[in-house]
């Protein structure tokens, strides 16, 4: 059963002294099973936090409707409701961001305990097998975070956000502030994690080589709508949208311009959040662009099991991969025509 039901989700910003909206998320739907890890991929500004921050209560939606274990949230119920709290956590992307830097690891640790009000004695009991859990040494635990390098302090945010044992936990970005050492250690933490206590995770990242290795499923987002949603290794092994062909194959195939680390903005024509064509999000950027393109959003269509795409052509995008030869052209008109920003690094 889903812990989690996205429907429709629709956020738009008002802008200050301005009748438009920016309008960061266009109606997503996802849903995500118990103990299951599903990835929000897509490029900068594309809705990914924001995504997780209406699932999280911390932002009310503008339309759509969200439901932990079948109950509605928004309104009153949120990460900081008293029903809630526990339940639904988060980690973030700078560690700094979570941690107070005049609380000890200890500290940091008990406090989602205290706030629930457990048992002194059951919190020190607690905090200590969370501190082990997650690999962080006694003595640690003394410290505060600035004494610590940023792989630890990531280590007691993960420690931090599981000792509620909650259902739920959005990591956006959890791992982009570290180097890849600290990085992969931290990936293979929260996958020992999820095993042994059932949680469910959204991932968002710009790392696709973390994607590819924690989740199950993958959404693929454009300007806060899901082009792309299917089970991980299918999306990389045979996307069916260029723009998740765009994105994924970074990580497919050689690239010979390189660009290691940091974030990278695909060229071309981006429509301005601001104001989105009624019609396909990347008719101005596709290399497969075809007249109903850019007429009218394509619908969602199944294509697999679990796999739906929105694009009028996914079944020729589909048969791309299957030969390497026109993989390969159709990455060099990709790039030709985005731009020469697809990173083969594996972020985006
Ligand atoms: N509070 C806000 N007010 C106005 N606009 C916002 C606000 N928060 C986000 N936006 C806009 O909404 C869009 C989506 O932003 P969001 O931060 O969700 O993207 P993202 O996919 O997380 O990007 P990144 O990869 O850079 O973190 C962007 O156009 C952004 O400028
Ligand atoms: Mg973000």
């Amino acid at each position: 059963m889903s812990v989690l039901t996205v429907d429709e989700l629709v956020q738009h910003f008002p802008i200050a002294g301005s009748k438009s909206v920016v309008r960061a998320v266009n109606g997503v739907s996802f849903s995500l099973d118990k103990g299951e890890t599903l990835a929000l991929v897509g490029e900068s500004g594309s809705g990914k936090t924001t995504i997780g921050r209406c699932v999280l209560g911390l932002i009310e939606p503008t339309d759509g409707r969200i439901e932990y274990n079948g109950m509605a949230l928004g309104g009153s119920r949120t990460i900081r409701s008293p029903e809630l709290r526990g339940k639904l956590q988060l980690v973030f992307q700078e560690p700094a961001e979570s941690l107070n830097p005049r609380m000890r690891v200890f500290e940091q640790i008990d406090e989602p305990l205290r706030a629930l009000k457990v048992a002194r004695a059951d919190r020190e009991k607690k905090v200590r097998q969370a501190a082990r859990r997650v690999g962080l040494a006694e003595a640690l635990l003394e410290r505060y975070p600035a004494e610590i390098s940023m792989g630890l302090q990531q280590r007691v945010g993960v420690a931090r956000a599981m000792i509620s044992d909650p259902e739920i936990v959005v990591l956006d970005e959890p791992t982009s502030a570290l180097d890849p050492t600290a990085r992969a250690e931290i990936i293979d933490l929260l996958i020992r994690i999820q095993r042994e206590q059932g949680t469910a995770y959204l991932f968002i990242s710009h790392d696709l080589s973390a994607v590819r290795h924690i989740s199950h499923r993958i959404a693929v987002l454009y300007l806060g709508k899901i082009v792309e949603q299917g089970p991980s290794a299918k999306l990389f092994a045979q996307p069916s949208h260029p723009y998740s062909v765009a994105l994924l194959s970074s990580v497919l195939l050689p690239n010979p311009r390189i660009r290691a680390g940091g974030r990278i903005r695909l060229a071309g024509e981006i429509p301005s959040p601001i104001n989105l064509p009624p019609a396909c999000y990347l008719a101005g950027r596709c290399p497969m662009v075809i007249d109903p393109c850019r007429e009218k959003m394509p619908p969602v269509e199944t294509v697999g099991e679990h796999h739906s795409v929105r694009c009028y052509r996914h079944a020729e995008v589909a048969a791309l991969d299957k030969d390497f030869d026109s993989f390969g052209r159709f990455q060099a008109e990709a790039d030709r025509i985005l731009g020469a920003g697809i990173p083969a690094s594996g972020t985006v």
